[in-house]
Parts: C-alpha cells; sequence; structure tokens
C-alpha cells in the first residue's frame, strides 16, 4: 500500500494544493519567461535590417538603467523560481513514488518530461555562455560595447559558436513547445478532439521559433549577413 493512501486526508489536501500551487507557479513563470523570449526574438531579427536599426534599438534598451537593471532583476527572479519550483516537484514526485518502476512506460508524456530535465539545465548552461558571449564580451574575441550588429555577424562566423547556438535553440524550442502542452494539462485540460490540436499548436510554435533563432547564426555563417565595413 502506497504512502499517500494512508496519510490521513488533511495532509493529503495540503500536499495536493501545495502541487496545484507550484504547478501555477510553473506555469506563470514559464509563461512570462516566453514573452521575454519572444520580445528578444523580435528585437534580435532587426539584424537583418542592418547595424543602423539593431544598434539603435539596443542603444535605447540600454539608455534607462533603472528599467534596464528592473528587467534583469525580473528576469533573473523568474529563472530562479522557475528552476527552485522544478526541484520542488521533482522531490514531491521521487516521495510519492519511492520505488522507481521496474520498466518505464514509454509514453509520450515521460517522454516529454525527460526531455524537460535535459534541456533545462543546458538552456541554463547556454544563458551564462550567452551572456558571457553576447553581453560581457569576455567570450568573444572581436567584442564591441556599442556593435551589436557586428557582435553577432563576427561571434556567428565561428562555426562551433554557432553549432553549440542551433543545438541550444533545438533544445529550448522542444523545451517550450512542451512547457505549452504541460501548462494545458497541468490546468487538467485533456479532451480527445482538442489534445491533439494543442499538440499539433505547440509544435509548430517550436518549429517557428527555432526558424526565428537559427536563421541568425546560420544568415552569419553563409556570409548572408554581411561584416559592418562591407556596407560602407
Ligand atoms: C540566435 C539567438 C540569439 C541571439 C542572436 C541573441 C542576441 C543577444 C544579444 C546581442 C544580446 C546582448 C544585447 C546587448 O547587450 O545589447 C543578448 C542578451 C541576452 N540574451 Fe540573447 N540572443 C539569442 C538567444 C537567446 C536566448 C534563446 C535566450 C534565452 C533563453 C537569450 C537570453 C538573453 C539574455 C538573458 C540576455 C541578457 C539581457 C541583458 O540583461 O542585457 N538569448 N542576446
Amino acid at each position: 500500500m502506497s504512502t499517500a493512501a494512508l496519510a490521513p486526508p488533511n495532509s493529503a489536501r495540503s500536499l495536493f494544493s501545495s502541487v496545484i500551487v507550484k504547478k501555477a507557479i510553473m506555469a506563470a513563470t514559464g509563461a512570462a519567461l516566453y514573452l521575454f523570449v519572444t520580445v528578444h526574438l523580435l528585437g534580435n531579427l532587426q539584424v537583418f535590417l542592418g547595424p543602423e536599426a539593431i544598434n539603435t534599438y539596443a542603444a535605447k534598451l540600454k539608455s534607462i538603467p533603472e528599467i534596464l537593471w528592473g528587467a534583469r532583476l525580473g528576469l533573473l527572479t523568474l529563472v530562479g523560481l522557475h528552476i527552485l519550483t522544478t526541484i520542488q516537484l521533482m522531490k514531491i514526485n521521487s516521495k510519492a513514488r519511492p520505488v522507481a518502476y521496474a520498466k518505464k512506460a514509454n509514453s509520450a508524456s515521460t517522454a516529454a518530461s525527460r526531455t524537460m530535465y535535459l534541456s533545462g539545465p543546458t538552456i541554463a548552461a547556454f544563458i551564462v555562455y550567452h551572456l558571457l558571449h553576447l553581453t560581457v564580451g569576455s567570450a568573444h574575441p572581436q567584442f564591441s560595447e556599442t556593435d551589436v550588429y557586428s557582435n553577432i555577424v563576427f561571434g556567428f562566423r565561428v562555426w562551433w559558436v554557432s553549432a553549440a547556438y542551433l543545438v541550444a535553440m533545438a533544445l529550448l524550442c522542444t523545451h517550450l513547445s512542451h512547457g505549452v502542452q504541460s501548462m494545458f494539462q497541468s490546468l487538467g485540460f485533456n479532451h480527445p478532439k482538442h489534445t491533439p490540436r494543442i499538440k499539433k499548436f505547440a509544435h509548430a510554435v517550436g518549429l517557428i521559433y527555432f526558424a526565428g533563432f537559427a536563421s541568425m547564426p546560420l544568415a552569419a555563417l553563409s556570409g548572408f549577413l554581411p561584416p559592418f565595413f562591407e556596407r560602407l
């Protein structure tokens, strides 16, 4: 008999409500991070409009330090909460099932959650590298404080840097896609007709984000994005 079955109804109820609260925090922080990724993607795609467009945009973002640092602090809090809640839910899950299954069911949902546990930490590691590469510049030999356009073009002309970004972007987009699906699942939405549609929609969204992000390293590598001086 499981421990959950022996537990008094009150503690079972409080465990249930704490799981609900945690899932709500996961969904809310995930949705806010999704919004950041969307704004960041649209902002970066201005690289295709040329150096002036993206460099002016970046300068504007940095011109009000209160907003910049407020947004940075907000992002850090969201990422921290998202990770902390994941760890807490993992602990609750493993307590609820102290003995692992002899053979794991290979259902779509377990495959999806296994991918989440792999893609989550990889995205966190990517963000650290990404900050050193394109924000701080210590991982970018030709880094310029003001010329974001050239940072992107020269940064991505290094093939292994672009390859690493492409892998990270693929994992990020898988993570986003599964995130949308599990959000609907957490909300208790399960319908024979609509659930497959949600799945298709989530896959399409993941693919669109991947195409958007991947377009930048691919354009720099192929020479489609010329260095600044070739435009003069
Ligand atoms: C090809 C894809 C990407 C490109 C070209 C790109 C480009 C950039 C650039 C140029 C900056 C520095 C902006 C500046 O200092 O003016 C930046 C900062 C940043 N990027 Fe990205 N990025 C990409 C993908 C991502 C992804 C997928 C994430 C998150 C999962 C992300 C998160 C961030 C964060 C958190 C910052 C720091 C913002 C700040 O506080 O200044 N980036 N990115």
